[in-house]
């Protein structure tokens, strides 16, 4: 009988295929981290409490930690590594240095990729759980720090940097609203 123990798949990230053969049991985060060398994205709490692990999957965000490798075959991983555009970065990396949004930056890759999804989010028109009135007629979300705030509340900060982390998800948000305007 054929082994279940390892499956190989072909897992896209950053625009890249790579073939890997894993164990089945092989988390998302630990084959970017330990199997592809792309160590930006980190482990925290490796149960899905942090943030550390957030990459984004088919343009969404998620937890590394609590996704199989083997089961995002097909789908599109971004990771810190690939949110810059070659040399310029992405404006919300520009955004966290401009505005000093880390000290050790242990849940700063985490915060960016889950930043950069918020900024979809509400170019999409998507409401939150503190968005007041969801009604359509009542218009897209305001960005503002009750709505940053509760979208980035899955992303722990221990050193406590979210007064810097908030501002700069906000620039960042409200520099994209102007370019969609
Ligand atoms: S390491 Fe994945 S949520 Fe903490
Ligand atoms: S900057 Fe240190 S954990 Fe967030």
């Amino acid at each position: 009988m054929a082994s279940t123990k390892s499956t190989t798949i072909s897992l896209r990230v950053n625009d890249e295929t790579h073939s890997l053969t894993v164990d089945n049991r092989t988390t998302l985060l630990d084959a970017l981290r330990e199997r592809l060398d792309l160590t930006g994205t980190k482990k925290g709490c490796d149960q899905g409490q942090c943030g550390a692990c957030t990459v984004l999957l088919d343009g969404r965000r998620a937890n590394s930690c609590l996704q199989l490798a083997v089961a995002v075959e097909g789908r599109e991983v971004t990771t810190i590594e690939g949110v810059a555009d070659g040399e310029r970065l992405h404006p919300v990396q520009q955004a966290f240095l401009d505005f000093d949004g880390y000290q050790c930056g242990y849940c700063t890759s985490g915060q960016i990729c889950s930043a950069v999804a918020v900024i979809e989010e509400f170019a999409a028109d998507w409401p939150s759980a503190v968005t007041a009135d969801v009604r359509p007629e009542a218009g897209p979300p305001e960005v503002g720090d009750e709505e940053i705030r509760e979208r980035m509340s899955g992303n722990l900060c221990r050193c406590g940097a979210y007064v810097s982390i908030v501002r700069a998800v906000t620039e960042a948000a409200e520099a994209a609203k102007q370019v969609t305007a």
